[in-house]
């Protein structure tokens, strides 16, 4: 079949929300993109350490930012909270507790006052990391674009949902 609907696929489930996938088809956000999401699950726990240090050094540096977080946890909370939630993410699957984190997320983010711009800000940084471990890929896997344009995906959804 060549277009793709809920049902075909086990990594998606939302049959109660058609706007949400409405939105995964619009960005072609596929089984087979959560698959190669999932594949690269081990390298994003080996790195996880660095992929968040470099994260949290670029917001340190905003010092709006940095009193925001200090007002609230700390940073080595907030590099645990942001692992956790990394590494799930590249479980690779995605369903109605999904999109209600990404709800909660958006929530918590207002309620500290973190403007929009500084959470896309950051995003760029975590998207830039984790391209660059794809990077390091392509002299051994042949699917490097494709896993590329899986993670670049999956982060703009993210976005799209916190940020709605
Ligand atoms: C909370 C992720 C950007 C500050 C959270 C939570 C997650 C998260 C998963 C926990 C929400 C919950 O309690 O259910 C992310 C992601 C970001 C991002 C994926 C962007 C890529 C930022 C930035 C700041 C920030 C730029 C800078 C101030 C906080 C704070 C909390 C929080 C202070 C609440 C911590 C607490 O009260 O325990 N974030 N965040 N986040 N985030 Fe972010």
């Amino acid at each position: 079949m060549e277009h793709f609907s809920h049902d075909d696929f086990s990594r998606i489930s939302l049959e109660g929300n058609p706007e949400v996938l409405a939105q995964m088809n619009m960005i072609n956000l596929t089984q087979r993109d959560l698959e190669l999401i999932a594949g690269l699950r081990p390298l994003v726990v080996a790195q996880i350490e660095h992929i968040t240090a470099s994260f949290y050094e670029a917001i340190l540096h905003v010092d709006s930012l940095k009193e925001i977080i200090t007002s609230h946890t700390t940073v080595n909370r907030l590099r645990q909270t942001l692992s956790n939630h990394l590494i799930e993410m590249f479980d690779g699957y995605i369903d109605e507790a999904f999109i209600e984190k990404r709800m909660r997320i958006a929530m918590v983010h207002q309620k500290i006052g973190l403007p929009p711009k500084w959470y896309m800000g950051s995003f760029q940084n975590l998207l830039s990391a984790l391209l660059r471990i794809v990077d390091d890929l392509k002299d051994t896997h042949p699917d490097c674009p494709a896993l590329a344009q899986a993670v670049t995906k999956l982060l703009s959804f993210e976005q799209q949902l916190v940020l709605e």
